[in-house]
């Protein structure tokens, strides 16, 4: 087995801003527009009542940039953040994030330490982690919270809602622990027919009567991500866990219902222009050949960046308010378009990528229908070299 890496070893690249390099005048950058989180953060203070809000800002709030997403969410008055590695939280406690941090994905006996004194908050699910979690909290004599993670019906984490009773009970005799959350998670709320929903809300109910039953009242009891807080009000219980809308996209098969605004932006600038006759291959592979005289553009943005390899010859940009297609592969930092049909186009115009330009806008779901992805992975890939300029 592999040793541990050891601190000389491990480079965690944060996401690049213009601070970390003040002279690059590379200008393809990610704008992070606060103004439409908090607008979509009021989507979802709407439909929910007084219900409390865990924003879920893992891997880099979708992208996004968690720090400053998070700060202004904390601003908003949401109870809990979201991340699903123990480094993403204390990320967010260096940078001065007091708030609630619920670890969604696994925890090992190993970070027990940092997760008790960085104050984060664990979701546990086995007895070998939460007795680390215990030993590690009682000698500090600190009390960690822990929410106990329920599959109903995901089948990624968590215990069976049988195993869950006995499993909380004997959590509650453990030192230094206390169990403020009960969660599950849906596989397809997302879906039209809600009937294997149901069925994962009729288990996690279940559970929850059998608790009361007993005289465990858990405080914090969530299930909704973004789906379910557009269209399955059953779910919302005492606190919801939304991501995607508050990044301006809905996640819903009907797509319909609510009003959100994308936070992103990937923006760039044309680096250079060629005319070039008909018959003339451009990029890796000669997989595009121009059918008549064309102007080609070239844009400093590629895959490193996070734009898919997928888009050559599918992609599209806008220039000068026109769409433009990609024109041949994508290469790793570099892109051609086939600008012929843009009057007036010039080296240094600006593109955008994803985002609106006069009349037209392309979003991260056109590019996922384009690649055979969804929004959540086209946002969370472009790549940490890509500066967020917050707005
Ligand atoms: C456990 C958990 N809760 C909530 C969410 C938020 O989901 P969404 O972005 O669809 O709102 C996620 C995201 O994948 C998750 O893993």
């Amino acid at each position: 087995m592999r040793a541990p890496y050891t601190e000389s070893e491990y480079v965690c690249s944060p996401l690049a801003s213009r601070a970390d390099h003040p002279s690059s005048d590379r200008p393809t950058v990610a704008t992070v527009d606060l103004n439409a989180l908090t607008h979509n953060y009021r989507e979802v203070a709407r439909r929910i009542g007084d219900r409390k809000v865990l924003a879920v800002v893992k891997a880099q709030a979708y992208g996004h940039g968690a720090i400053p997403v998070s700060r202004r969410l904390v601003e908003l008055g949401i109870h809990m953040l979201g991340v699903a590695l123990v480094e993403e939280g204390r990320d967010l406690r260096d940078a001065g994030i007091t708030a609630p941090i619920l670890v969604m994905a696994p925890v090992f006996p190993g970070q027990a330490e940092v997760i008790v004194s960085a104050k984060l908050t664990p979701v546990v699910y086995t007895l070998a982690m939460t007795r680390a979690l215990s030993d590690v909290a009682a000698g500090t004599g600190r009390t960690l919270g822990v929410h106990v993670k329920i599959d109903t019906g995901m089948g990624r984490i968590g215990l069976s809602p049988e195993e869950a009773v006995d499993f909380i009970a004997a959590v509650g005799k453990l030192p230094g622990l206390a169990v403020e959350g009960l969660m599950t998670h849906f596989a397809d709320a997302d879906l039209r027919d809600k009937a294997f929903a149901r069925a994962q809300m009729d288990r996690f109910e279940s559970l929850i009567r059998s608790l009361e039953a007993k005289g465990i009242t858990i405080p914090l009891r969530h299930a909704a991500n973004s789906a379910a807080v557009l269209e399955y009000d059953r779910a919302l219980l005492t606190m919801v866990r939304p991501g995607l809308m508050l990044y301006g996209y809905n996640p819903l098969e009907s797509g319909v219902g609510a009003d959100l605004r994308p936070v992103l932006s990937l923006v760039t600038r044309i680096a250079f222009v060629k005319r070039v006759p008909a018959g003339v291959p451009i990029s890796y592979g000669r997989t595009f050949v121009t059918k008549r005289e064309s102007l080609i553009a070239t844009i400093p943005l590629g895959y490193a960046d996070g734009y898919s390899r997928g888009l050559s010859n599918k992609g599209e940009a806008i220039v000068r308010g026109v769409r433009v297609p990609v024109a041949g592969r994508v290469c790793m930092d570099m892109t051609m378009l086939d600008v012929t049909d843009v009057p007036g186009v010039a080296e240094g115009d600006e593109v955008v990528l994803i985002g609106a330009q006069e009349n037209e806008r392309i979003t991260a779901d056109d590019i996922a229908a384009r690649t055979g992805t969804i929004a959540y992975e086209v946002l969370c890939g472009i790549s940490g070299r890509v500066p967020r300029i917050i707005i």
